[in-house]
C-alpha cells in the first residue's frame, strides 16, 4: 500500500509511478487529513510512505498520520521523499518513527523533483520542471524494483550539518510555520473556493467571498500554487517567484504517466 501526501503534486506523481510499477493501490493522506477520519490500513505487502521533505524532515502532519493510522498486516515500511535538493538527516527521524509504531524500517530514499518553496525560490520554468520529472522516473522505477524484491534501501545522510538542519532548524521551522502573512488580491480573487478545498488541514474558510486563513498553516503552499488566478501571495516574498504545480499528464515517450490532481 502506498500512502502519499502532496502540496503541489510531485509526491503524487512519485506515488503514481511506484503504484504502477508495484501494482499497488494509493491512499491520499491529504484526503485522510481533510476528512479527519480515523483510518485503518490493511496490507499484506510493505507500506510505502511518499512525501515531500519540509525543512529536512517529513512534514509534521505526515509524521502525525503515521502515528495515528491503524495499520494491520505487513509491518515493513519504506519512505520515499521528494525534494528540491537535499533531505538532511530525515532518514534518522523516519527510523525513530518506526521504532515508536513497531514498523520494520526497510528503507529511505530521496528523489529530486522540482522545488516548490516559493517563499524563497523562483519556481522552475515548465521545460526545466519537466526535465527534472523525466529524470525522476527511472530513479523511482529502480526504487520500486528494490521494494518489489523486499530489499533494504539505504540513503546515508550523516554529519553535523545534516543533524543541525533536521534538528534545530526543523524545530524552528515548525514553531513559526503558521506565522504566514497571506495577502489576497481583491481584483484577482474570483471566490472559487479552490484554496479552501485544496488545503489539506482545513486552514482556509471562505468568508464573504474571500479566503480567510486560520492559524494551522503547514506551508504546503497548495493554496498559492493552485489558485487559478494567482490571487494569493505572501507579503513581500512570493510576488515575483512564479507558481508551480506538477503537470497532470506527461508523455515520457515510452509510456504516458498519468497523474490526477491532488
Ligand atoms: C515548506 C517547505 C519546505 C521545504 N523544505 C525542503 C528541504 O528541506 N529540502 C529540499 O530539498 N526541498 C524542500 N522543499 C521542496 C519540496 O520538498 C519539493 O519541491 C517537493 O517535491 C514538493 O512535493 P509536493 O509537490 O508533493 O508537495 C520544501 C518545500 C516546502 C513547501
Amino acid at each position: 500500500m502506498i500512502l502519499y501526501f502532496t502540496g503541489t503534486g510531485n509526491s503524487k506523481f512519485a506515488a503514481d509511478v511506484l503504484a504502477e510499477e508495484l501494482h499497488e493501490q494509493t491512499i491520499s493522506l491529504n484526503e485522510v487529513m481533510k476528512k479527519g477520519e480515523s483510518v485503518t490500513v490493511e496490507s499484506d505487502r510493505p507500506i510505502v510512505i511518499v512525501s515531500p521533505v519540509y525543512a529536512w524532515r517529513l512534514p509534521c502532519v505526515v509524521e502525525e498520520q503515521i502515528r495515528k493510522i491503524k495499520f494491520s498486516g505487513d509491518r515493513d515500511i519504506y519512505f520515499v521523499v521528494t525534494m528540491a535538493s537535499d533531505f538532511g538527516a530525515c532518514e534518522k527521524y523516519c527510523r525513530k518513527l518506526c521504532e515508536k509504531r513497531w514498523f520494520a524500517f526497510k528503507g529511505f530514499c530521496g528523489v529530486r523533483m522540482p522545488g516548490n518553496y516559493v517563499v524563497h525560490d523562483k519556481m522552475p520554468a515548465e521545460n526545466a520542471a519537466e526535465q527534472i520529472l523525466k529524470a525522476a522516473v527511472p530513479v523511482l522505477k529502480e526504487i520500486a524494483a528494490h521494494i518489489a524484491a523486499g530489499e533494504m534501501i539505504t540513503c546515508p545522510s550523516g554529519g553535523m550539518k545534516n543533524a543541525f538542519k533536521s534538528g534545530p532548524v526543523n524545530r524552528a521551522f515548525n514553531k513559526f510555520k503558521n506565522k504566514v502573512d497571506f495577502i489576497i488580491s481583491e481584483t484577482d480573487c474570483i471566490s472559487c473556493g479552490q484554496c479552501e478545498s485544496n488545503c489539506p488541514v482545513n486552514n482556509i474558510t471562505i468568508e464573504r467571498g474571500r479566503p480567510v486563513f486560520g492559524t494551522n498553516c503547514i506551508q504546503c503552499f497548495s493554496c498559492i500554487h493552485r489558485c487559478p488566478t494567482e490571487a494569493i501571495d505572501i507579503k513581500g516574498k512570493t510576488e515575483k517567484n512564479g507558481r508551480y504545480v506538477c503537470p497532470e499528464y506527461l508523455d515520457f515517450k515510452s509510456k504516458m504517466v498519468k497523474t490526477r490532481s491532488r
